[in-house]
């Protein structure tokens, strides 16, 4: 196996399979830290570098909390508008990560440009983790969303998925990279404009992700035994930020996970996952039913980003 040393976590297609379960085995080990609110200096030595070019509540927190967990320190940005990336000069992302590298051992970005961290990691001495780029990647976030099926099911292998949401989002194409290297069937239901490109769906095939993709969830529900949700009533990811304007409208029923369907129509053991944040796509009466783990991830979101942060810094091997 690659070590993880050093290495950048731009996509889940450069994952092989022995190496989810690498970082899984580590984020099981560093856990017992988050669960008991503790701090540790396995990382003392160490310091993370911030670098958001769009919003973020979970992600850019999540490693930040890992890394004082871990007994790192922390800098950065978290609105580009207060460095010269976001003022007069467009500082270029070689130029910003040129200083950036200075300033820590590991830089995490968010940006609204597909492929933004990729050509950080181009430039940069130090590694580079993969926040968010546009409609390209949420690498961590599946992560996190696999270990917590992992720690919720005992297994992942043999599980079948339902995707409901926007497929041009980034957690939708790192879902579907993760997913090629374990036995899941997966159904993606998503609206017209919204769905799966061809480009991505030859990928997939060439990857050998068994999917198909159906009208509403009341077709595939029934089967999933995980069902990840995102909304459809969704920002543009694009942009650096996209403020609401007015109405956005609801969601339609076709892409909403709703009690009265888990109730009537979802295996009694499946796990409903949600990156967060939501819409209306997933009402707040279903947070307190025995199907809902979004909670449960939004903790497993800081034990992987602990264990991530432990691998690429050369803390654990
Ligand atoms: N899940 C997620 O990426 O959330 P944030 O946009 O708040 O980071």
């Amino acid at each position: 196996m690659r070590s993880f040393a050093g290495r950048d976590i731009l996509s889940l297609k450069d994952f092989e399979r022995n190496e989810f379960f690498r970082v899984f085995e580590i984020a099981e080990e560093l856990e017992p830290i988050a669960r008991n609110r503790q701090n540790t200096d396995l990382l003392k030595e160490k310091t993370l570098v911030t670098a958001f070019y769009q919003p973020s509540t979970r992600t850019r927190l999540a490693h930040e909390a890992a890394m004082i967990r871990l007994g790192g320190q922390v800098t950065g940005f978290s609105d580009a508008k207060m460095t010269r990336a976001g003022d007069f000069y467009q500082e270029s992302i070689k130029d910003t990560v040129k200083m950036l590298e200075f300033y820590g051992d590991v830089i995490v970005m968010r940006h609204f440009q597909q492929g933004a961290p990729a050509e950080a990691a181009k430039w940069a001495s130090v590694p580079i983790i993969n926040g968010g780029d546009g409609w390209g990647e949420h690498p961590t976030q599946i992560l996190t969303d696999l270990y917590t099926v992992l720690r919720e099911k005992g297994r992942i292998d043999g599980l079948k998925w339902l995707a409901v949401g926007d497929m041009r989002m980034r957690t939708m194409h790192s879902l579907g990279y993760g997913l090629t290297q374990f036995d899941c069937p997966i159904t993606f239901v998503s609206p017209e404009g919204q769905r799966l490109s061809e480009e991505m769906k030859g990928e997939f095939k060439d990857y050998g992700l068994n999917f198909n993709e159906v009208e509403h969830v009341e077709q595939a529900i029934a089967d999933a035994d995980v069902i990840l949700v995102e909304p459809v009533v969704q920002p543009d990811y694009t942009k650096s930020r996209d403020e609401r304007e007015g109405d956005v409208g609801l969601t339609p029923a076709n892409y909403k996970i709703t009690k009265d369907l888990l109730v009537n129509k979802a295996k009694s053991d499946a796990i409903l996952l949600h990156s967060l944040p939501r819409m209306d796509e997933i009402p707040p009466n279903v947070d307190i039913t025995r199907w809902s783990r979004y909670w449960q991830e939004a903790f497993n979101g800081v034990v992987m980003r602990m264990a991530l942060l432990a691998l690429v810094l050369g803390a654990t091997e």
